[in-house]
């Protein structure tokens, strides 16, 4: 038997809602095969902003560290919008990934058969898509210095600054050559070269790094080409990796050609404790009316167990559950198409 120790960290909006579904499956998984997990949870984000003044106390950070992983909800809301940026709900999420070092930020987009038709893309275009963002997380534009803005003259003046050294485009580049490995050894690099600097140095790095894995085909891509690559030929990619904003960008996009992004999972992860978390938002909007979509945080956890138990076998099973469940009709609002076929059904029941 092994033990898996999992913090909660529901955060805001729909977090704890699609949290408590994931939960539901790990508690079955805990019936079913050789893994136990011990449960922890704390507060995060706006919660924590309320209960703590802050959206992330050291003392969860640190739980965090001492944790097998972190199954994270979502975090934000309206309510928190007036904060300045440090003390705002995401400064928590940012500072979590950073105090864990979780420097690749993994989100495959999958598409899944029975959502063909909740895809804004035409079938024909969507339906071979089936590849890997790997985002680089804790660097770049995200906590470059300089950042703030000044009064200069009178005249407000913002700046941010978008850093990369060598060594921090090396190790996110080594992640994305081995899952292409893993894969159809085909890698896409998503940069802004002919343009930025930081990006120069990003290809010039990937192109040394290449050399290492002669049976990774490297190709590099400018991020507005990439950008509308993805939505008219997103069967072409395989792998791609890209910085840390560029990968946000790009992966809200890669999201929605699969239907929803309600669907797309993540793991973040780096020498320390993984996080795991549906890329989608907080949605509050939705909030506690059993709307949310909780697939992407079951496909979440599905992994944390590739990455942070080793059963990637069980991540798979997770997938194959959600294309089953998907086969027989059932949607919630996010990927219905109002079609006759289809079971609308809330949160808990999907
Ligand atoms: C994401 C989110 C976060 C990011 C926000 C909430 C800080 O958009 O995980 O993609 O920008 O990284
Ligand atoms: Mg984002």
């Amino acid at each position: 038997m092994s033990l898996v120790k999992v913090l909660l960290l529901e955060g805001d909006g729909i977090g704890p809602e699609v949290v408590t579904e994931a939960v539901k499956v790990l508690s079955l998984l805990s019936n079913h095969t050789d893994l136990r997990f011990e449960l922890e949870r704390a507060d995060f984000g706006g919660l924590s902003i309320e209960n703590h003044g802050k959206p992330l106390l050291d003392s969860v950070s640190k739980l965090a560290l001492e944790s097998d992983a972190v199954l994270l909800g979502a975090v934000g809301g309206p309510q928190w919008d007036g904060l300045s940026l440090e003390c705002r709900p995401e400064r928590g999420l940012l500072e979590l990934r950073s105090d864990l070092e979780v420097f690749a930020n993994l989100r495959p987009a999958k598409f899944f058969e029975s959502l063909a038709t909740a895809s804004p893309l035409r079938e024909e275009l969507s339906k071979e898509a089936d590849f890997i963002i790997v985002r680089e997380l804790i660097g770049g534009i995200y906590f470059g210095h300089p950042q703030s803005v000044q009064i200069d003259n009178g005249v407000r003046r913002g700046v941010s600054t978008m850093v990369y050294d060598e060594q921090e485009i090396r190790r996110i580049g080594a992640v994305a050559f081995e899952i292409a490995q893993s894969r159809k050894k085909r890698l896409v690099s998503v940069d802004k070269a002919n343009v930025l600097d930081v990006q120069r140095l990003w290809r010039e790095v990937m192109n040394e790094l290449s050399r290492d894995y002669p049976d990774v085909e490297l190709e590099h891509y400018y991020v507005d080409n990439c950008a509308m690559q993805l939505v008219t030929n997103p069967s072409q990619f395989d792998v791609l990796v890209t910085g840390n904003m560029f990968g946000d960008i790009l992966s809200d996009t890669a999201a929605a050609l699969t239907g929803s992004l309600g669907m797309l999972p993540s793991a973040s992860v780096g020498e320390k404790t993984g996080i795991f978390e549906p890329v989608h938002g907080s949605a509050p909007d939705i909030a506690g009316q059993e709307k949310a979509n909780p697939i992407a945080a079951i496909l979440s956890l599905g992994m944390l167990l590739e990455h942070s138990a080793n059963r990637g076998d069980l991540g798979n099973l997770l997938t194959r559950a959600v294309d089953d469940v998907l086969a027989a009709g059932y949607r919630t609002l996010d990927i219905s198409t109002g079609s006759r076929r289809e079971k609308l059904v809330g949160t808990s029941e999907m």
